[in-house]
């Protein structure tokens, strides 16, 4: 309690160093955002940033006047935490104030979505500019998530504020990871768990280029070559092996309940699913949020799969599914586990990808003791 008062006050006195000086009593510029894009054609657009607020849309680079501030391809390498901190005092915020906060937030929000959604509607732009700046990307799956995801949790993290503590089970590529690196792990404490087998194990699909099958080590390199060349590399740790395994040992190391973020998208198996989802659960702190990708994926072994998608099902109860040894879905995987009432989570997304939030401990996450 003493020791927790002690950092409380130490906070507290910090927070106070760095508020900075008052704002000044001139009202700060207006400025005006315009988003000159040729790929998405939204040059039209403009916005004004009013008292340190910035309202917006998508957009692909940024332009204050004649100068160009961000450029989706400078993102790449550069820390966007640090260009959002320096824009919003350019731009009339006092770092430190309530307003600059909110900027930064704003300002955070709008780069990632306009990010993922230049990603996501143009790959081969992206990939083109990626190259440029020498990160190889074959697959682009995660930037669905242009769609929903940046503004469904901007408004439940600060990555610029607190530090995070990041597991990502199944990186491939590091197409996700990278993502993480620029948009999560600002803070200097975050850091960053990712675990993948870099084998052609339980996703054959991912292995599935030209290149990968020549030489599937390749995949761990283009990796390694991403995450490396990507803002906040030395926060990441990467793990070769099972997620299983790894996750069991994250527990048994005392890391339960102690990620505030976990994203799951290794094994398209469904009784992988049901293990990733299951301990990801305990790793996860109360209040912390888990993104699961394909929930609504229903590939693999689909013969005597009755429906499609979401209602997809093997007849339950005749031992059909144990017989024929045929995986379940991974919607019905994800749904026993978080669907259960020991689940204890909160829905806050629900599409091919899901979000959710766990809002209360099933179980004690403790180390285990030996007894005898
Ligand atoms: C769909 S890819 C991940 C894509 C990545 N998140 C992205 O957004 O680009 C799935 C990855 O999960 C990995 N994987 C499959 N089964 C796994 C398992 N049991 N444990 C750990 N990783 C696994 C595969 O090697 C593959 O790289």
């Amino acid at each position: 309690m003493a020791s927790f008062l002690l950092l409380l006050l130490l906070s507290l006195s910090l927070s106070a160093i760095s508020a900075g000086p008052a704002p000044s009593a001139a009202p700060p510029p207006a400025y005006t955002l315009a988003y000159s894009n040729t790929v998405l054609e939204t040059s039209d657009l403009t916005y004004v940033l009013q008292d340190g607020v910035w309202v917006g849309g998508p957009k692909v680079s940024l332009v204050v006047g004649d100068e160009q501030i961000f450029e989706f391809t400078t993102t790449i390498t550069s820390d966007v935490a640090a260009g959002a901190w320096q824009f919003c005092v350019d731009a009339g915020s006092a770092a430190g104030s309530t307003a600059h906060r909110r900027c930064t937030r704003e300002v955070w929000q709008q780069m990632f979505e306009k990010e993922l959604m230049l990603a996501h509607v143009s790959p081969i732009t992206w990939r083109v500019n990626n190259e440029h700046h020498g990160i190889r990307r074959s697959k682009e799956w995660f930037e669905i998530a242009a769609e929903w995801l940046p503004h469904t949790i901007a408004g439940l993290i600060e990555p610029n504020e607190a530090p995070m503590n990041l597991l990502e089970i199944g990186a491939f590529e590091g197409g996700s990871t990278t993502f993480w690196q620029r948009y999560f792990l600002a803070h200097p404490d975050s850091r960053l768990v990712v675990v993948d087998t870099w084998q052609d194990t339980c996703d054959p699909d991912s292995y599935d280029s030209p290149e990968y099958a020549a030489n599937p080590e390749s995949i761990m390199e283009a990796f390694l070559n991403n995450v490396g060349k990507t803002a906040n590399h030395e926060k990441v740790t990467a793990l070769r092996g099972d997620s299983c395994s790894a996750m069991t040992d994250l527990l048994a190391q005392g890391g339960g309940g102690s990620f505030d973020f976990i994203y799951i998208d290794g094994s398209h198996r469904a009784s992988e699913v049901l293990l990733d989802v299951g301990l990801g659960m305990r790793l996860l702190r109360v209040g912390g949020l888990m993104m699961l990708d394909d929930y609504k994926w229903a590939g693999g072994d689909t013969e005597g799969l009755e429906g499609e998608g979401e209602g997809a099902r093997w007849g339950s109860g005749d031992c059909g599914a144990v017989e024929g040894r045929r995986e379940a879905t991974i919607t019905e995987a994800i749904d026993v586990v978080l669907g259960s009432a020991s689940g204890g989570v909160e829905l806050v997304h629900c599409g091919y990808q899901l979000l959710v939030r766990k809002v209360e401990e099933a179980y004690d996450v403790g180390k285990p003791v030996r007894i005898l």
